[in-house]
């Protein structure tokens, strides 16, 4: 029998069941599924006020750990499969799963292991699947899949909608006008059991190497032009961002708390001014630049590293 290490963190369920969805095939043929779940010492609120959110975000992007519980796993147990499931944090790994990812239980739990990567999300996850890949090659592992859910909806309906999530707890329809917010159920009944059906077929042969061509074939990665080019900008200015908020202080600090209130306000108007002139570049592009996006689509829908 074939056994799966599922390590996760989620604060409302939206990623375990996206995970369930994913891993139900493998667990009706048998497969045995451990799931490990990982909780920080101090735990993060749902909803955030305003200024936790944006506080958390130097150390997000700088990709500095939190304490954490410990862990109820024996790190020596052997593992065919390991399961990393996590949320992009302002385009970087989420906190818990960073701070996992640099223990020395994941150093033994991830050597030589293959590992596959699910994400459920709003629609940015590139950069924090970089980092993703970073982190396991540092950690020796060998990434062999990767399935992203994201929120369907276009770039502002969904940036509002999870604000109104994350900030207000509000899942479904914000204002009476606004969809609901996350990952459809629709994906999770359509692409999340095709997903676990390739899943199951690899981990009986442990041979990966067309595992996430075929995952991609089925919907499991879908990288639009206009949020790459998105993310792009904001790789280039969030590590500034979060050097001028840490200059002033640490996390949850008083003398940091207006420039984090500052990126509080700078950092939904930039999203709203570019998001539609972005949206256009991004129409233009493959007909200005075609062989470069159609390059860069397939390097992100990929697992290797650059
Ligand atoms: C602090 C914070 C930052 C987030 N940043 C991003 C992001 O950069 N990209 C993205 O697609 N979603 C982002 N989200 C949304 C999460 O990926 C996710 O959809 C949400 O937190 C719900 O997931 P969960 O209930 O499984 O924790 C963010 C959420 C939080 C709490």
């Amino acid at each position: 029998m074939k056994k799966v290490l599922v390590i996760y963190y989620t604060q409302t369920g939206q990623l375990k069941s996206a995970v369930e969805a994913t891993l139900a095939p493998l667990k009706s043929k048998g497969a045995n599924i451990t799931y490990l779940l990982i909780k920080p010492k101090k735990s993060y609120p749902y909803p955030w006020s305003y200024t936790e959110f944006f506080d958390i975000f130097p150390e997000t992007v700088h990709g500095i750990p939190t304490e954490l519980e410990p862990f109820s796993i024996n790190e020596n147990e052997h593992f065919d499969l390991v399961v990393v499931a996590y949320q992009p944090w302002f385009l970087s790994i989420c906190v818990p799963i960073n701070s996992f990812l640099q223990t020395e239980e994941a150093k033994k739990l991830l050597k030589d292991k293959p590992v596959v990567t699910i994400l459920a999300c709003r629609n940015m996850w590139l950069n924090g699947q970089e980092k993703m890949k970073l982190r396991l090659k540092n950690l020796e592992a060998q990434l062999v899949g990767n399935i992203t859910f994201v929120d369907k909806a276009a770039n502002l309906v969904s940036l509002v909608t999870v604000l109104a999530f994350v900030l207000a707890g509000k899942k479904e329809n914000f204002l009476g006008i606004f969809p609901k917010y996350g990952v459809s159920d629709e994906d999770l009944q359509t692409i999340a059991p095709k997903c676990g059906d390739i899943l199951f077929k690899h981990l009986e042969t442990g041979n990966y190497d067309t595992q996430q061509a075929e995952l991609v074939e089925q919907g499991a990665v879908v990288v639009k032009p206009n949020l790459l080019l998105m993310e792009a900008r904001g790789r280039d200015l969030f590590p500034i961002y979060a050097n001028y908020i840490s200059k002033k202080g640490t996390a949850g600090s008083a003398d940091r708390r207006t420039r984090v209130r500052i990126f509080g306000i700078v950092l939904p108007t930039l999203i709203l001014i570019l998001s539609p002139i972005i949206t256009i570049i991004s129409r233009l592009s493959p007909l200005l630049f075609p062989s470069k996006i159609k390059k860069e689509v397939e390097y992100y829908s990929k697992n290797t590293l650059r």
